[in-house]
């Protein structure tokens, strides 16, 4: 045993006859490859090791891929069949033209998948079950194929084919979506992103509000639109109501463009979905998509000038005493600081804070009290105001209808 150091020591037994065959180059420590000993085995026909554990490697992935099979299809089935108040924001409920027409393309590309994933798996599942190994093929080698013209034209061919319909169809989408022209009737709104609220400014109809955008519904026939221009005042930010339209960002000193055409009436949500600082989570979005008459109400309420009760006086003199008028607009006083949300018509949006909580008297207390406590990080301060100032100042804020 003094030349134990040669590699036949790592080699199963019969290694030797292989060595002394003609047809076959002495086997160094180097060339202990798989496929060598996949080799020596075939050729003393006896099953090699390593083909047996590939089996078995290849029989896990078939039990993965058979409850991915169940899994994929279920999991669609339950995004799409869910009951949409429970799912504000699923994508496949879509209620607007241009989150249609994505809904359309992301399903044709779906069922296209999905057909793809039942055919390799289903050939995968197939194969592994009706090619297993069994005990009377211990000793046979299974014929070996190299190259076949048809099948390598059909794996080519097919997928060329399913990658130029996905395009076309995609690109179709893009330009239905990206490419729209502002029909007669359209609204046009700009969206200011800020941390951590949404501005909306309606420049047509001389409207200034925050975190709520308001719109007309396409009925039959009247097709009105919103297109939305989109800016930052600070860092990027995203416009996401996913039952609208897809997402499009809003980029500091850039100006960006997307529409919406809700189809029926009602309360849209979505989020900001550009990851922007502390509170992006809670930079809430809703879209109010009126009946054309409501919209028209809601925009005649909107112009009117701010209420100014004389009753609500100490109040008032509380507010504009402070420098909270130096970040928001009153319109029609000296408030007009532009960093804050307007406040002309505070009380008529549901939330504050851009959805962190009710818009009531009472969360409007304790939100103007210590903003950071309802959202730490918040870039309105605290302004130590008394109990007393506090109750006048809410008084008077609860009557900006
Ligand atoms: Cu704004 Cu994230």
């Amino acid at each position: 045993m003094g030349d134990q150091m040669t590699s036949q020591n790592f080699l199963p037994q019969g290694r030797k006859e292989i060595q002394k065959s003609p047809f076959l180059p002495p086997l160094t420590k180097g060339e202990r490859s798989t496929h060598v000993q996949n080799t020596y085995h075939r050729s003393h026909g006896i099953a090699s090791p390593f083909e047996k554990g590939g089996v078995r490697g290849i029989c896990s992935e078939a039990a993965l891929a058979v409850l991915l099979l169940l899994c994929g299809p279920a999991a669609v089935a339950f995004a799409a069949s869910g009951d949409n108040a429970f799912t504000p924001t699923n994508i496949f409920v879509p209620f607007s033209t241009p989150a249609h027409a994505i809904y359309q393309n992301a399903s044709l590309v779906l069922t296209i998948c999905a057909a793809i994933f039942l055919v390799v798996g289903g050939l995968l599942a197939y194969s592994i079950f009706r090619f297993r190994r069994r005990p009377e093929h211990e000793n046979l080698e299974p014929p070996q194929v190299y190259g076949s013209n048809q099948i390598e034209l059909a794996w080519t061919v097919i997928p060329i084919l399913i990658v130029i319909v996905i395009t076309l169809a995609t690109t179709r989408t893009i330009y239905d979506v990206q490419g729209a022209l502002p029909p007669p009737g359209t609204v046009n709104v700009t969206v200011v992103g800020h941390q951590w609220w949404w501005e909306i400014r309606y420049p047509d109809l001389g409207i200034v509000t925050a975190n709520e955008l308001h719109v007309p519904v396409t009925e039959s026939g009247n097709r009105r639109p919103t297109f939305l221009k989109l800016e930052s005042a600070d860092v990027a930010h995203s416009f996401w109501v996913p039952q609208l339209a897809g997402k499009t960002d809003l980029i500091p000193n850039r100006r960006n463009q997307m529409w919406i055409e809700p189809t029926q009436p009602g309360t849209y949500v979505g989020n900001c979905a550009e990851y922007c600082g502390l509170q992006h989570a809670r930079m809430l979005l809703r879209v109010v998509a009126h009946a054309p008459n409501d919209f028209q109400n809601w925009v005649a309420a909107q112009k009117q000038p701010p209420v100014d009760d004389p009753q609500l006086r100490a109040g008032r003199d509380a507010f504009f005493s402070t420098s909270c008028i130096n970040c928001h607009v009153i319109k029609g006083t000296r408030a007009n600081g532009q960093f804050g949300p307007d406040l002309t018509h505070l009380m008529s949006r549901e939330t504050i804070g851009a959805g962190v909580v009710p818009n009531t008297a009472e969360n409007l207390r304790a939100w103007v009290r210590d903003p950071q406590h309802i959202k730490p990080g918040a870039l309105m301060p605290n302004m130590q105001l008394s109990d007393g100032e506090l109750d006048q100042m809410v008084a008077y804020l609860s009557s900006l209808r």
